[in-house]
């Protein structure tokens, strides 16, 4: 291995265990398609499509062009009173890809940022018509919606929260969906647990009313904490619930978006359109930094036209809201997505990937296997009075034999690139089945 010419010490890595980390460093160094190199030349397969968003796979050459010649061309462009051309391109292409009649597009640069401007607009939008006492803001348990206060008060992470003090101060949580006497080995959405949406309006409206409540925000499957996919009907009960009672319904799509669950959207797939949808990660392949919400004509228009016409009518925005570089990256990487049919391929793949996850099944410590579209969670028990030690000997053992997995706990999740083919399923699953079974206890070997 080539010497490191660079100190470990002086970064500050994000959500990772620094002083283990720096004493037995994992650095990538480059990739390409389906594969990470390691700094000591191994190929590593990604099976989580880096952090959930290298939908294309690894440094396509469309994208890659795009992005060098837009840094040539117009390497950046005030956003505030100014605009460029990619950012009215990519506004319209991720619009004509959302449901139908969400169709304008606010620029941010994370998903964090995403889910605070979704919150910023539901309650401006709600003052611009009058109601500005709808101020209530509700999550659910479980629910990951990045890291900024917004997100962290309507998040259901206790650890994201409590080092932090006060948070946003009008919020209530759903109940999560995830509970393994009911739903455990459910291949794709599962049976029982539609009802736990009715607390909506049994629980949280009757807590504090309707008309004081703005929006509601859930991911239509959970994540971070381990992909919770949404029990049948459940979705279509929150919106049925939010159009009784005129709550805005939020769809944090960081993570479902842009193929992940076989169309552009979740929305699309379950069938259940939301207000609003937040989006980050795939909209670029994680190539540049890009996110946004998309929203309803209906509620931008309330806001825009509610204003002087010569004021700003909404006053939020970041100094690279619509960067030159990650519009350019957005605009290669959905025309990747649209010819190669990459969204029609996940969906065409998901059945083979369920059929090779679930075959986890009763392999040692393994206690759920949960699957939709290209991503799954392998939840496995926990060693005694140690969380979190098993989930992490699993992605170490993962990572030493070439396969990149992501843990959250004692929960492995799967989410590759959506080219990943037939054979690198096979491998990516075999390569975890064998790591979880070193990583049994000797009793359950
Ligand atoms: C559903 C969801 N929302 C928001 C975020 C935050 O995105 P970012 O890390 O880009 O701020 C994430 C990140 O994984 C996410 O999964």
């Amino acid at each position: 291995m080539p010497p490191r010419d660079y100190p470990l010490e002086p970064l500050w890595l994000p959500f990772t265990a620094n002083r283990q980390f720096k004493a037995a460093p994992r650095i990538l160094v480059s990739a390409r398609d389906m594969h990470f190199t390691t700094e000591d030349g191994r190929k590593v397969l990604d099976g989580t499509a880096g952090l959930w968003c290298v939908n294309a796979g690894h440094c396509r050459p469309r994208i890659v062009e795009a992005i060098r010649r837009q840094a040539e061309t117009l390497d950046y462009s005030p956003l505030f009173q100014m605009g460029h051309p990619g950012e009215f391109r990519a506004a319209a292409l991720v619009a004509q890809l959302a449901p139908e009649g969400l169709d304008h597009v606010f620029f941010s640069n994370s998903g964090s940022e995403a889910v605070d401007t979704a919150l910023k607009i539901a309650l401006a939008y709600h003052r611009a018509r009058g109601e500005g006492h709808r101020n209530v803001l509700v999550g659910r348990d479980r629910g990951y919606h990045g890291v900024g206060f917004g997100g962290i008060s309507v998040g259901g992470i206790p650890a994201t929260r409590k080092a932090f003090g006060s948070m946003l101060p009008r919020v209530d949580h759903l109940t999560h969906t995830h509970d393994l006497a009911h739903t455990a080995f459910s291949r794709g959405q599962p049976a029982w647990g539609a009802h736990l949406a009715d607390e909506l309006e049994t629980r949280i409206i009757a807590r504090h009313d309707a008309t004081n409540i703005a929006a509601v925000i859930v991911e239509p499957v959970a994540g971070s904490t381990g992909v919770l996919v949404p029990p049948q009907g459940y979705l279509e009960r929150l919106r049925a619930i939010c159009d009784r009672h005129d709550l805005l319904l939020i769809f944090d799509e960081v993570i479902t978006g842009f193929g992940r669950t076989g169309r552009a959207f979740a929305a699309q797939t379950f069938s259940v359109a939301p207000d609003l949808i937040t989006f980050a990660k795939g909209v670029t392949s994680g190539t540049v930094p890009l996110a946004g919400v998309v929203v309803r004509r209906e509620i931008h228009d309330t806001i825009v036209n509610s204003a002087p016409p010569d004021s700003i009518e909404f006053f939020h925005g970041y100094t690279y809201s619509g960067h030159p570089l990650a519009t350019a990256a957005a605009e290669a990487t959905l025309a990747v997505y649209h010819e190669e049919a990459l969204f029609e391929r996940a969906r065409e793949l998901a059945p083979y990937f369920e059929d090779a996850v679930h075959a986890l099944k009763g392999v040692g410590p393994v206690i759920d296997v949960r699957n939709y579209g290209l991503m799954a969670g392998i939840e496995l028990e926990p060693l005694p009075g140690k969380p979190g030690a098993r989930g992490y000997a699993v992605f170490l053992k993962c990572y030493e034999r070439g396969v990149m997995v992501r843990v959250t706990g004692d929960i492995v999740a799967l989410s590759p690139p959506l080219i990943i083919s037939k054979g690198q399923i096979d491998e990516l699953v075999g390569t975890l089945g064998t790591a979880v079974r070193e990583a049994a206890t000797p009793a359950r070997a």
